[in-house]
């Protein structure tokens, strides 16, 4: 499931007024968009996420700064740095997450294919390397 997550490289519309990037709802991401937030201000040292989600998948840029994710499958970790925001990192669901090393005034966005939905989230690891077991059994 890990090799299921990747780094897609966003269109990017150089200028010399300032370079443009985009992506669309199910174009250059594999899924389509129900919800658009964000994670700033975050002080040093602090981590974000850490925590899985059933059903949902994301999509992870860095717009500003740089920070990494951290992905689980329940048995061995994959890190993703993330500092231009013409890359983008896609999460599919039923892997542990972390988001963590934010640089000073670092903005992630985050898309994510369902509305907010705390039944969701799996925030327990061992109850998420249960429910992974299942769903590759
Ligand atoms: P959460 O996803 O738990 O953040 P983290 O995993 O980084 O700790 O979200 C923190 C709080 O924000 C939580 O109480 C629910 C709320 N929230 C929403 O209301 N809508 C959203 O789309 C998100 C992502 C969070």
């Amino acid at each position: 499931m890990l090799d299921k997550a990747k780094i897609i490289q966003l269109p990017k519309i150089l200028d010399p007024r300032g370079n443009l990037s985009f992506f669309e709802n199910s174009n250059q991401i594999p899924f389509d968009i129900k919800r658009t937030y964000w994670i700033y201000d975050v002080p040093g040292g602090e981590t974000r996420g850490s925590h899985a989600f059933k059903n949902s998948t994301e999509f992870i840029i860095a717009l500003s700064g740089s920070f990494d994710v951290v992905l689980n499958d329940g048995e061995k970790d994959m890190k993703f740095s993330l500092n231009r925001s013409y890359f983008g990192l896609y999460v599919p669901n039923l892997l542990w997450r972390s988001i963590e090393n934010f640089s000073t005034n670092s903005l992630a966005l985050i898309v994510s294919s369902i509305q907010y939905d705390s039944t969701d989230y799996i925030r327990d690891f061992d109850e998420f390397k249960t429910i992974r077991n299942e769903v590759i059994k």
